[in-house]
C-alpha cells in the first residue's frame, strides 16, 4: 500500500491518500485539544496509543457484527482504512451523566441515568459542533431521512452495550463517547474515525478516577499514564 498526499490534518489524526481510490491511512498524531481547540497540547506517544487502542476496540465490535471502517493496522501510529463521506453527525452516547450534559441541564457529576442517552451534534467547529434535534438534522440536509437518524442510534446503542459489558469486566466504567459514521462506495453505513480515550471517558470502577482526556481538559496530569491504563487493562 503506498501512502500518498495528505488529505486533511485535523485536531487529532492526519488523514492520507494511497495508490487506491478507496482506502485512506489515518496516521494518530500526539497532540490534543480540547475546547474546540482553545486548549492545545502534546504527548509524546498519545497517538500511539489511540491507534492501539481504538484499533482493538473496533477489532471487538467487528467480530460482534458492527460494520467499520478498518482495514488494518500499519505501523505504531497508521491504521489503514476504507475512505468513506462522513456523517456529519457526531453521535454521543451517556451512561452517567457528566461533562456538557451537567453543564447543561445541571445533573449532579455521576448520576448513573435511568436509560442510555443518544445525542446528535453537527460536526461543525466553526459553530462549535452544537446540540442539534432530529429535526435541525432533517432540515440541514445531514442525512437523507429520518431512517438513517434511527439507524445511527441503534448501532450507537449496539456499540455501547458491547463496549460497556466489556469495559465492566476490566473495571472501567464507560461513562460515555462519541461516535462518526461513514457511507462507503456501496453505500454501507461504517462505524468510522475512532473510538480512544480522546474521544470516550473511562473512570475506574472502584475509585471513579477519571482515565481518559478529561485528565487533559482539567489539567489533572499524567494523560499518558491513564491511557497507558486503558490500553493495559484492553488487552488484560
Ligand atoms: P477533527 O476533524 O475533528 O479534527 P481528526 O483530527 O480525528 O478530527 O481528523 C480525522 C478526520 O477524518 C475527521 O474529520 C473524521 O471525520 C475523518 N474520518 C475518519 N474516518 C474516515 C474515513 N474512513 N473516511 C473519511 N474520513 C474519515
Ligand atoms: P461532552 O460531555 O463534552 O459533550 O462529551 C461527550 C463525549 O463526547 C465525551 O466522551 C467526549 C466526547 N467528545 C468528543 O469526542 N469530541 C468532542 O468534540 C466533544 C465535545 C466530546
Ligand atoms: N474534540 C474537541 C477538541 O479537540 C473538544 C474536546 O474533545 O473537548 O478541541
Amino acid at each position: 500500500m503506498e501512502k500518498r498526499e495528505l488529505i486533511y490534518e485535523g485536531k487529532g489524526k492526519k488523514m492520507y491518500a494511497t495508490d487506491d481510490a478507496n482506502l485512506l491511512i489515518a496516521e494518530f498524531k500526539d497532540d490534543l485539544t480540547a475546547f474546540n481547540a482553545q486548549k492545545r497540547g502534546k504527548e509524546d506517544g498519545k497517538g500511539a496509543l489511540n491507534n492501539k487502542i481504538s484499533t482493538q476496540l473496533f477489532k471487538i465490535l467487528k467480530e460482534k457484527g458492527i460494520a467499520t471502517h478498518l482495514v488494518e493496522t500499519l505501523s505504531d501510529t497508521e491504521q489503514l482504512v476504507k475512505k468513506c463521506e462522513i456523517v456529519p453527525i457526531e453521535v454521543v452516547v451517556r451512561n452517567i451523566a457528566t461533562g456538557s450534559l451537567s453543564k447543561r441541564l445541571g445533573l449532579k457529576e455521576g448520576m448513573v441515568l435511568p436509560f442510555t442517552l443518544v445525542e446528535f451534534y453537527y460536526k461543525n467547529d466553526e459553530l462549535n459542533d452544537p446540540i442539534v434535534t432530529d429535526e435541525h438534522c432533517l432540515v440541514m440536509g445531514l442525512v437523507k431521512s429520518e431512517k438513517d437518524l434511527e439507524t445511527l442510534r441503534h448501532i450507537a446503542r449496539e456499540i455501547n452495550s458491547i463496549l460497556f459489558k466489556f469495559f465492566e469486566a476490566k473495571g472501567l466504567k464507560l461513562v460515555d463517547f462519541k461516535v462518526e459514521f461513514g457511507i462507503d462506495k456501496d453505500g454501507n453505513i461504517l462505524l468510522a474515525d475512532e473510538i480512544s480515550p480522546d474521544s470516550c471517558r473511562f473512570w475506574d470502577a472502584q475509585t471513579n478516577e477519571k482515565l481518559d482526556k478529561d485528565r487533559f481538559r482539567q489539567g489533572i496530569g499524567e494523560v499518558k499514564v491513564a491511557y497507558e491504563e486503558v490500553l493495559r487493562r484492553i488487552l488484560s
